[in-house]
C-alpha cells in the first residue's frame, strides 16, 4: 500500500508552512518542506558563483552535486554538496536567487524524483507549488491555500524577511515548466482571514470526508 500524501500548494506567504508542519504534527506524518529544496540549490549556485538563471550552469550543478535526502526523528534533512544547507536558505540573497533557479528544467525534474521516494519511507505533508500538479497529481487530499496579497506580504514583513513576494509569485506563475496554479482538483482554501488553527481543522476535516483512514485521524 502507498503511504498517503496530503499536497499542499500555494504562493509565497500564503501560511502554506505553518498550516502544512502542525497538520504534519497532528497526523503523526513527516512534514516535507520543498521550497526548502529549490532554495537549497539556490545557496548552492551563489556559493559557486554560478548564474542562478543559466540553464547550462545550472544543469551542471545539479548532476555534479550530490544530493540526499533523509527523514529522521519525522523530519526531512538535506544534504547537498556534502553540507546541511538548512541555515543559509532563508538569506535574503537566496529570496532573491530562487525563483529563477526553480524556473530551470533539469533541477525541477530532479527535485521531483526525490520528493516522489520519501513516499515510501512515510505518510506525507508535502507542501510547495507543483505537489498537487505534478508531485503527487494522484492523491485525493489536495489543497491550494491562497491569501490577499497585501496580508501575505505583511506576513513576510513581520517575519522579518525582505522578500519580494509578488515578484517571486509572478516569476513562478508563468514559468514554462510546472508553474505555480491550482490543480483542477484541489480544494481552494482561503487563509486571508482564518488562522492556522482554524485551516488546519477545515484541512483535517476534509481529508477525513475523503477517507483519510490514519488512526489517528479519526481521533481527532
Ligand atoms: O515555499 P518557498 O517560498 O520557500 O519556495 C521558494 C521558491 O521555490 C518559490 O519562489 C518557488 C519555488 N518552489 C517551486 O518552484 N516548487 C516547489 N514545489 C516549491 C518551491
Amino acid at each position: 500500500m502507498l503511504n498517503p500524501v496530503v499536497a499542499i500548494d500555494g504562493p509565497a506567504a500564503s501560511g502554506k508552512s505553518t498550516v502544512a508542519r502542525r497538520l504534519a504534527a497532528k497526523l503523526n506524518f513527516t512534514y516535507v518542506d520543498t521550497g526548502a529544496m529549490y532554495r537549497a540549490f539556490a545557496w548552492l549556485a551563489l556559493e559557486k558563483n554560478t548564474d542562478p538563471a543559466d540553464r547550462v550552469s545550472v544543469s551542471g550543478l545539479v548532476e555534479s552535486a550530490p544530493f540526499e535526502l533523509t527523514i529522521s526523528g519525522g523530519a526531512v534533512h538535506m544534504k547537498l554538496d556534502g553540507r546541511d544547507p538548512a541555515p543559509f536558505i532563508r538569506e535574503e540573497r537566496v529570496n532573491t536567487a530562487v525563483s529563477r533557479i526553480a524556473a530551470i528544467p533539469e533541477l525541477r525534474e530532479k527535485l521531483v524524483i526525490e520528493q516522489r521516494k520519501l513516499r515510501n519511507l512515510s505518510p506525507l505533508v508535502m507542501e510547495g507549488r507543483d505537489i498537487g500538479t505534478v508531485v503527487f497529481t494522484d492523491t485525493v487530499f489536495k489543497f491550494f491555500l491562497d491569501a490577499d496579497p497585501l496580508i501575505r506580504a505583511q506576513r513576510r514583513q513581520q517575519q522579518g524577511q525582505a522578500d519580494t513576494v509578488a515578484n517571486r509569485d509572478k516569476v513562478d506563475s508563468s514559468r514554462a515548466v510546472a508553474p505555480l496554479t491550482k490543480a483542477a482538483d484541489a480544494i481552494l482554501v482561503d487563509a486571508t482571514y482564518d488562522d492556522a488553527d482554524m485551516i488546519v481543522e477545515k484541512i483535517l476535516r476534509l481529508c477525513r470526508e475523503r477517507g483519510l483512514s490514519a488512526k489517528k485521524v479519526d481521533a481527532l
